[in-house]
């Protein structure tokens, strides 16, 4: 078992991201097999980006995931373009990837929006290096949200058509590893019809991992939601799609199915539910808040940590990179 995953250095952690990924990888650190965690700064700059800060979220962002429990001793963390077989594997990529299958994502699409002409081409073959950064090390297990599903579906796609077009088995077919329930999903506290995202212009929308104890629980308590009480059943909240939402994120966080929530809650209305969800929420969040802290104050060790894990990777990929050209015939 291979684990890889990434997360973009773009602001702050947010509910979505921890449930979702993070906090799963940390706990896949338990399992068996070898994990490689990294910060997208690559993917980053698809986008218009300030490069100070840039520089700046890429320590905040490695801070954020030591805070969530990411261990080093278990975990190998690095920055992307610290090793750049990511780039070089790209290119390799990007000559087997179709025009028709990257312009099948819906990804492109929503950042594009209306502007298709002005995205860079970078925007447009973003998957192709999210392929790369999985097959370099062999990927079998990719944590991720459900958003990111559809371009790790993409990657196996393109190792297989790698493997057919050299005749060998130089990449493993990755797979996407997605949670259960509602941590595959977070939605939008505002809007239950759109994501829980980092580029949502309403800070209401979304619980960040700086958020403190009173702004959590007036998150929640602001949250959209509707008059009736929680039914006993899931299916009673078929139709109810912020009371989904905020039962799904008190399951996920309490580590209880929806079921377990429901049956604790059934027949409450929001008044009951909403403060306790903002305690369960606090009592998550909260330690990790207080560790963030710690390794915020803290620049060398997290250069010391980061410098690490990018020569283990560097390491780690150097032999598939090299399989990948020879198996091209390019002499190099
Ligand atoms: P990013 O930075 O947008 O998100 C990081 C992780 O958080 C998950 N996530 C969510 N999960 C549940 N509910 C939500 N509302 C929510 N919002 C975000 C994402 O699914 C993701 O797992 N392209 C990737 C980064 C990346 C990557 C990779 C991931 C680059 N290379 C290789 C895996 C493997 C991205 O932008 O994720």
């Amino acid at each position: 078992m291979r684990i890889v995953s990434g997360i973009q250095p773009t602001g702050d952690l947010h509910l979505g991201n921890l449930l979702g990924a993070i906090l799963r990888w940390t706990t896949m650190q338990d399992d068996e097999g070898e994990r490689f965690f990294f910060l997208a700064d690559l993917h980053a700059i698809t986008v218009d980006h300030e490069p100070a800060q840039l520089r700046r979220n890429v320590r905040e962002m490695a801070a954020a995931l030591l805070a969530s429990g990411i261990d080093p001793e278990r975990s190998t963390l690095f920055a992307q373009s610290d090793v750049p077989a990511h780039a070089e594997l790209q290119w390799l990529l990007a000559c087997t990837a179709r025009m028709g299958w990257l312009s099948r994502m819906t990804q492109f699409k929503a950042k594009s929006g209306k502007n298709r002409e002005k995205a860079s081409v970078g925007l447009f073959t973003y998957p192709v290096l999210q392929a790369a950064d999985v097959m370099l090390y062999q990927a079998t297990h990719v944590p991720v949200g459900e958003d990111q599903k559809q371009h790790i579906e993409l990657a196996r796609d393109i190792a297989d058509s790698f493997n057919h077009r050299v005749d060998d088995e130089v990449f493993a077919a990755p797979a996407p590893y997605i949670g259960t329930g509602r941590a595959a999903r977070v939605m939008s506290l505002r809007d239950a019809s759109n994501k829980m995202s980092k580029s949502d212009p309403s800070d209401m929308s979304r619980i960040n991992l700086s958020d403190d104890d009173d702004a959590i629980r007036t998150k929640i308590k602001k949250a959209r939601t509707d008059p009736e009480p929680l039914p006993e059943t899931l299916e009673g909240l078929e139709e109810r799609a912020e009371a989904r939402n905020l039962v799904g994120i008190m399951a996920a966080v309490t580590n209880r199915s929806e079921e377990e929530v429901l049956s604790e809650f059934a027949g409450q209305g929001f008044g009951a539910f909403k403060p306790a969800l903002g305690d369960a929420l606090v009592s998550l969040l909260a330690p990790i808040r207080a560790r963030l802290e710690e390794y915020r104050a803290d620049d060398k060790r997290l250069d010391a940590i980061l410098d690490e894990g990018a020569e283990k990777a560097r390491q780690t990929a150097q032999p598939t990179l090299d399989k990948a050209y020879a198996a091209l015939g390019l002499r190099r």
